[in-house]
């Protein structure tokens, strides 16, 4: 049979992806024909001239070609080289092999330690999976918990498309749930239990709740209050959570500080609740996001559960290689008094002070515009300005125009979700200061002949 589209099934065409769609087709189009585009559309660091860190990608290095291990000693500070001796060993056949398929236990005992060392809680090597970025982890915890058409899954609005694609590829219901603009992005208890009531009148069957800490788009860092008031929301609705943490160490403000959903809920006590976390390689200051790098943790999950969701990862064999020795440097990274230590926060301290520059000079940028109005960019690693548009246009025109105009690539919001009535636009605040500065300027410009 020669397929055609009709042959297709309904998931599938209806799953979008905002963050790689119509908007940077036309992008790369442009630039083939030798336009110059500033990419604002995707957090991919490394695309934006961010540099690796050294220590990693030294220790990946040797794990790929051990031969250098002995021979490479003017190369490689010992410590990378006892490192990867160690990795090696505990991956028994090298980077070659597949690994369990939850990952390999070295690896995983190396992230139970970095949590309880993160959290003051108790972690168990057992209940973490390597996976693919986080997104694989992300997309494990959804197939698991939607087991029919009338499944819900509550994501806020706006949101990272991931959740919304994923939900619609295995025909699940999805639950937005408003985040407060007017509130810096936070969680507000009225309106969890507004979209929570809303979707049980419908007859949807609520059974989780994703929450993005820090947030994408929005920025937004959520403090302890905001985590526990949502954890009793779980708990009083019965869902399970999906706390997607993978920008935990992007966190910018002075007194604000990354708190897990994992330490909160062991704190309170919380036992009836089911948690997933989700942390990778891709963002903090590694950005590796194609090393493809990262991890799932699971709480207050039964046995015959977990035996589920570890066959479903047996199906694809085990997670990469290369990203579960990424996922390793990322939770074990040089300690003090280690040759490779002062370098590693040399090069961890400049990346996480551009971002936190860069962070304040868009938002503020941004804010100086007339008809844009951007909150502040507390974390991760996008601002989401809401922009005033002229009647009938809409964001994903606004997009658009702004590129051909511009060469600036940034994703509407309607890719992400917002409240009806409004517009907004994604940008990353990866750009290399000096373009940052072009794209403010070049913004202004564009919103002043655009209103
Ligand atoms: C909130 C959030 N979660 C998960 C991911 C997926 O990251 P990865 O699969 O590269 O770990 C991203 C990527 O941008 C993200 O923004």
């Amino acid at each position: 049979m020669a397929i055609q589209l009709q042959d297709i099934g309904k998931a599938v065409l209806e799953t979008e992806y905002a963050v790689r769609g119509r908007i940077v087709a036309r992008a790369q189009e442009l630039e083939r024909q030798g336009r110059e585009i500033i990419y604002c559309n995707i957090g991919n660091p490394q695309a934006l001239e961010q540099r690796p860190l050294t220590y990693l990608r030294q220790v990946l290095a040797l794990c790929q070609y051990p031969d250098l291990i002995d021979r490479g000693a003017d190369l490689f500070p010992p410590d990378v080289r006892e490192t990867a001796r160690r990795v090696l060993e505990g991956t028994r056949y090298g980077l070659g092999a597949y690994s369990d398929s939850t990952g390999v236990r070295f690896v995983r005992e190396a992230v139970a330690a970095f949590i309880r060392e993160r959290d003051g809680i108790e972690a168990d090597a057992d209940a973490i999976y390597l996976t693919d970025g986080a997104s694989k982890g992300v997309q494990a915890a959804l197939r698991i918990l939607i087991s029919g058409p009338h499944d819900g899954i509550m994501i806020p609005i706006p949101q990272y498309p991931l959740y919304s694609a994923t939900i619609t590829l295995y025909e699940g219901k999805q639950v937005g749930y408003y985040l407060d603009e007017g509130h810096a992005w936070k969680l507000s208890l009225s309106m969890l239990e507004e979209s929570l009531q809303e979707a049980r009148r419908y007859g949807v069957r609520v059974k989780a709740i994703c929450v993005l800490n820090p947030g994408n788009p929005t920025g937004s860092v959520l403090d302890r209050d905001n985590i526990r008031m949502l954890i009793q929301f779980a708990k009083s609705h019965d869902l399970a959570i999906l706390a997607d943490e993978v920008y935990q160490e992007n966190i910018y403000l002075k007194g604000d500080r990354f708190v897990s959903f994992a330490k909160v809920m062991v704190e309170s006590g919380e036992a009836g609740v089911s948690l997933f976390s989700f942390h990778s390689c891709s963002k903090g200051y590694l950005g590796e996001c194609g090393q493809r790098g990262g991890y799932m943790e699971v709480r207050n999950i039964p046995p015959d559960v977990v035996a589920q969701i570890t066959k479903l990862q047996s199906v694809s064999l085990c997670a990469n290689l290369t990203g579960q020795v990424a996922t390793y440097c990322m939770v074990r990274p040089p300690r003090p008094g280690e040759p490779s230590y002062a370098r590693f926060v040399e090069e961890r301290d400049r990346i996480l002070g551009e971002l936190r520059a860069r962070a304040a000079l868009l938002a503020e940028g941004l804010n100086r515009v007339p008809g844009i109005q951007c909150n502040v960019v507390a974390g991760a690693m996008y601002a989401f300005p809401r922009i005033a548009l002229p009647a009938g246009r809409s964001d994903e025109q606004y997009c658009l125009d702004l590129l051909e105009q511009t060469g600036i690539c940034v994703v509407p919001g309607s890719g992400f979700g917002q409240i009806p009535g409004t517009a907004h636009f994604r940008t990353t605040i990866l750009p290399p200061t000096r373009q940052i500065e072009a794209v403010v300027e070049r913004l202004a410009a564009f919103h002043a002949s655009y209103r």
